[in-house]
């Protein structure tokens, strides 16, 4: 089949790889793609967020499938225009988008469908938003109600910080969702849905904040492992029952099935299982740690997702390694991101036994070169029996990338590999 990927994330660049190693993809298209993807798939120049432009190249390349990977097509209607000119797509419509688009939205199905969450309420005017600030108390979370690449979320225990936050996200026509804080380590959980069928992948852990010991600002992601050794058993089922599948009936029940990935950003308090956050695509970077791992072929998975016919798949079958990403990020990132530095060594990275590297922002400049492109460069993966192997793969080949300026954390999955080798 010839298959369509929609971005140019690293998420984007695991998900080309994982298709182009399955024998039924026979050809590869990527819009706009980037570098990394190009040696994969043939790339194209249209807009990603334009859902005529994106339909009409997937019929102008016969596309059997085209997978979006990006939230921002997908709240834009893109999963729809591809469906109205009847090629399967893997990636939510609008409507059922806003699961990721919405998080008061998302808040009421998961109300309807009871599912564990924080408590929230949602404001519109400053005098709600400092009576819910004084109702839940420190830490405060204040949460931008619509899409902020993961930058509109402030957990403080400074009350003006808080309030600032609050204020500026109102003062600019939008909706802050407060909520109470939820303690415990996070997990995130990719759940493959039809509409009906929910098919879980394996748990990752994901880095948020830019610097080691989680200091600094909030970033789109600094790193993820793959296979999580400290949660605790049952806990993919445990998800499945009480949060995506109810989520999946809900979304059904409300004539807006939901296929594509449910991603469940959970928290595992001292109270229980709670969604911190719904998404409505694969996570960047734990995509990249999941994949290496899947040993099920990608292709036949989303089709079956975007056909309806998920309930037919045998089980997925995975590998026994574990995978550590680590994100090489640009000088500046995440305030700002500084362009067109030079990238070198990724060859010699590759030659790592059991490492790959993954493109995200890199771009070739006029001397041909590989040169830096955005926030979030390189994604670094290693492989191992092991954490403890897989993140000295990753580091390994990490050392060897050149990159002037650039920043990555030295921590991925450091404490669950010291806890593995304790245990
Ligand atoms: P979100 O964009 O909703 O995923 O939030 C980004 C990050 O903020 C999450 O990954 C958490 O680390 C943190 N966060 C969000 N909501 C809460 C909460 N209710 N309690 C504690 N931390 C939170
Ligand atoms: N890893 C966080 C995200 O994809 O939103």
């Amino acid at each position: 089949m010839k298959v369509l990927i929609v971005g140019s994330g690293a998420r984007e660049h695991a998900l080309a790889r994982s298709l182009h190693l399955d024998p039924s993809v026979t050809e590869l298209h990527a819009v706009p793609g980037n570098p990394g993807i190009g040696a994969l798939a043939t790339l194209h120049s249209q807009d990603p967020n334009d859902g005529v432009a994106i339909a009409s190249l997937a019929v102008n390349v016969r596309a059997d499938l085209v997978v979006v990977g990006p939230e921002a097509p997908l709240v834009a209607g893109v999963a729809d225009a591809v469906r109205e000119v009847g090629i399967a797509c893997f990636g939510p419509t609008a409507a059922a988008g806003m699961l990721e688009g919405s998080k008061a939205f998302a808040k009421e199905i998961m109300a309807a469908a009871e599912v564990p969450t924080a408590e929230p309420r949602v404001c519109i005017t400053p005098t709600e938003l400092a009576a819910a600030l004084a109702e839940f108390g420190a830490p405060y979370v204040v949460k931008d109600d619509g899409l902020a690449a993961g930058k509109g979320v402030v957990v403080t225990d400074d009350l003006t910080q808080a309030t600032e936050h609050g204020e500026a996200i109102i003062a600019a026509g939008g909706t802050v969702v407060i909520e109470e804080y939820l303690d415990g380590p996070e997990v995130s959980l990719f759940c493959i849905c039809d509409g009906a069928t929910v098919v879980p992948l394996q748990p990752a852990q994901d880095f948020k904040r830019a610097f080691d010991g989680d200091q600094g600002l909030n970033t789109g992601g600094m790193g993820a492992y793959s296979p999580l050794p400290w949660a605790p058993p049952g806990l993919v089922e445990e998800v499945v029952q009480t949060v995506a599948q109810p989520t999946v009936d809900e979304m059904a029940r409300r004539g807006t099935p939901f296929q594509g990935v449910l991603y469940c950003g959970l928290a595992l308090t001292s109270k229980g299982l709670r969604v911190v956050e719904f998404n409505a695509r694969f996570g960047d970077p734990e995509t990249q740690s999941v994949l290496a791992r899947l040993k099920t072929p990608l292709g036949k998975v989303l089709l079956a997702a975007a056909q309806g016919r998920l309930a037919e798949l045998p089980p997925l079958e995975w590998s026994e390694d574990a995978a550590v990403t680590v994100v090489l990020a640009s000088h500046g990132y995440p305030e700002s991101a500084r362009s067109g530095d030079v990238i070198t060594g990724i060859d010699e990275a590759e030659a790592v036994d059991g490492a790959h590297v993954l493109h995200a922002g890199t771009a070739t400049n006029d001397a041909l070169e590989l040169v830096s492109a955005g926030g979030r460069v390189l994604s670094v993966i290693g492989r191992g029996a092991s954490l403890a192997d897989a993140r000295a793969t990753a580091y390994e080949a990490l050392s060897r990338i050149g990159l002037a300026g650039s920043h990555h954390r030295t921590d991925i999955a450091l404490a669950a590999a010291t806890d593995q080798a304790d245990s």
